[in-house]
């Protein structure tokens, strides 16, 4: 079972590799994802890893708190479908409801894996950006 912890800089390398270890949605411009955004989320935001039984890092995820924006969910290639992907996102999503966001929203790769992956946990997909990605969003339900 995956255990999802909030990521600290010592991740950070581990991180970078989990990153650039996947085909699908692999980043073609380093330019897009500076370190000082990532170090944003790491101080500010809401980052999370997600460890194998071995306490090895296999998958990240970065939202934003006060937009309820998904800005990052990967899982290296070779440990997809182990549950490391939901166990991210339902901690993100927890953490978002916790800081008061009624709905969640990101937008992935047309035709990927990650379509299959968000529509399956129930986002709604609301068509193509102007950059051709899809764009998704969850209602957050609140805690009763
Ligand atoms: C999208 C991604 C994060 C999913 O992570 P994952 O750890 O493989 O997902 P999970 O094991 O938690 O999958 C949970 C469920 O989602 C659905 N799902 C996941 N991958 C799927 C796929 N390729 N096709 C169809 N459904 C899929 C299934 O219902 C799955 O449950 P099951 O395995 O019991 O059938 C992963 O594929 C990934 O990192 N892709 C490359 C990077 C990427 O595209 N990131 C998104 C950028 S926004």
């Amino acid at each position: 079972m995956p255990v999802v912890r909030p990521a600290t800089a010592a991740d950070l390398p581990r991180i970078h590799i989990v990153r650039h270890g996947t085909m699908e949605n692999r980043l073609l411009d380093p330019t897009k994802v500076t370190s000082e955004e990532a170090k944003w989320y790491l101080d500010h935001a809401i980052f999370l890893v997600s460890e194998d039984e071995a306490g090895v890092v296999q998958g990240f995820t970065c939202a934003n708190h006060q937009s309820g924006y998904i800005w990052a969910l990967f899982v290296i290639d070779g440990q997809h479908r182990k549950g490391h992907g939901m166990a991210l996102l339902d901690t993100a999503l927890d953490r978002l409801v916790a800081a008061g966001l009624r709905q969640s929203h990101l937008t992935t790769g047309a035709g990927t894996a990650a379509e299959a992956f968000y529509a399956a946990q129930g986002w709604v997909n609301r068509g193509r950006a102007l950059n051709g990605e899809t764009v998704f969003i969850k209602a957050l339900e609140r805690p009763q």
